[in-house]
């Protein structure tokens, strides 16, 4: 080693002596971050030959054809390049008829497509949120409206749904006076994952109210809008802040393909929002993912403009699957459950539940049936678990043999 390359290595050495950087972890925040419990329990299975998986939120059937078939026809016509950062015209047209039918007028100006509800609520965070910012949401609730905020470094404050004779409620005073002046950004998914409370039309107008006067903004999660089986609300469709907000003002909704037209796979969504906001929304997409795919794109046309038939018989076989199974349920001693308005989960108790991430590994263990344990969506979810009945009612019954035996078990020791 020459003269001058030992006096390199020596100040390398002390440079690295004087700012040890320590082990390759990634940031706080994000080690911070609550790791998924459904993993948890689905890990719990790994080596269990035959289980029943109720513990995501998806049905058991594919995709409607006419939608594969027009990903397939994009495809051979070489759909495969990049798009506007918003998503193509015609799906941003296709969804403005279909948003303005459902809410209001709303223009291909106000939506941008997303790669499905999870990047669309990511990107509605970017936009707003920052670090040290104060976010409200309601909760149990799916955790990743919880933990998005927080890889952001703002602050989450809970305000807990209560349980009562009634099901799950909103107690509106508390989760006014979380909203202090100063709060950056109310989350609020309704129909909920995973209690299927679905907040009144009343409610939607003191709430915006109270966020008008303070300047808060509400992201409105409304993935589940369209599985609604409540009365009163137009073409079945939930309470919505579209209904009453302007499109204008600091209201964000998020939506998604996932659930109306059985779409999880394809990662597909929108936001809609103020026009305002679309040229910073454009940048932020650009820096994400660019776009969402094309040929995908395309296939979303063909579900908005053709799919309200599918979509409508869709919310009557999950009506059927959700009354099938808490009949089911109400047989059984022990468990409490009532059938929500909204969604496609049962959140229920049962004997066992105070522990539920132990009760759900046990049940997945001992009889291979595969439940989400109520922890997973916050503490304020414990005590219960949450069965997506989405699938054939045939499974449905074998999966409530599975749970009658497990707590045959147990009460015989
Ligand atoms: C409340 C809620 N929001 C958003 C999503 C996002 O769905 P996706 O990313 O498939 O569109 C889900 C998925 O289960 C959900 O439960």
């Amino acid at each position: 080693m020459s003269e001058s390359e030992g006096a390199v290595v020596s100040e390398l050495s002390q440079l690295a002596g004087e700012h040890d950087p320590g082990a390759p972890n990634a940031r706080d925040a994000v080690r911070a971050l609550r790791a998924s419990q459904i993993r948890e329990v689905a890990n719990a299975g790994f080596g269990v030959a035959d289980v029943l998986p109720f513990w995501f939120g998806e049905s058991d059937r594919v995709t409607p054809e006419f939608i594969r078939d027009a990903a397939s026809r994009a495809l051979a016509d070489g759909a495969t390049f990049y798009t506007h950062n918003l998503g193509i015209a015609p799906l941003r047209e296709s969804l403005s008829r279909y948003v303005s039918a459902l809410h209001g007028a709303t223009l291909p100006g106000h939506i941008a497509v997303t790669s499905a509800g999870v990047n669309a609520l990511m990107l509605a965070a970017q936009l707003v949120v920052g670090a040290g910012d104060r976010v409200v949401a309601v909760t149990p609730l799916w955790p990743n409206l919880v933990e998005i905020p927080k890889i952001l470094g703002a602050s989450v404050e809970t305000v807990s749904l209560e349980y009562g004779a009634r099901g799950w409620a909103l107690d509106l005073d508390r989760l006014l006076a979380a909203l202090t002046p100063g709060t950056r950004m109310l989350m609020i998914n309704s129909p909920n994952n995973p209690t299927g409370w679905t907040m009144t039309r009343d409610e939607q107008r003191i709430v915006l109210a109270h966020c008008r006067r303070h300047g808060i903004w509400i992201v409105a999660d409304e993935v589940y809008e369209r599985l609604y089986y409540g009365d009163g609300a137009p073409g079945g469709t939930a309470p919505s802040f579209l209904d009453l907000a302007t499109r204008d003002e600091r209201v964000i909704a998020v939506n998604s393909f996932s659930k109306a037209w059985l779409m999880t796979g394809w990662r597909l969504g929108w936001l809609v929002a103020p026009t305002q906001l679309m040229d910073d929304l454009g940048k932020l997409v650009e820096y994400n993912t660019s776009c969402a795919p094309s040929f995908v794109q395309q296939a979303g046309v063909a579900a908005v403009d053709e799919g309200e038939r599918f979509a409508q018989a869709l919310v009557g076989d999950l009506r059927a699957g959700r009354d099938h199974l808490v009949s089911a349920l109400q047989r059984i001693e022990g468990v409490d459950v009532r059938a929500p308005n909204g969604a496609m989960y049962l959140f229920f108790s049962l004997p066992g539940a105070q522990h539920s991430l132990e009760l759900c590994k046990s049940l997945v263990r001992e009889v291979g049936l595969g439940l989400a344990p109520g922890s997973a969506f916050g503490p304020e979810g414990e005590g219960f678990v949450r069965w997506c009945y989405a699938c054939d009612p045939a499974r449905l019954d074998a999966g409530v043999e599975r749970l009658r035996r497990f707590l045959a078990m147990r009460a015989a020791f």
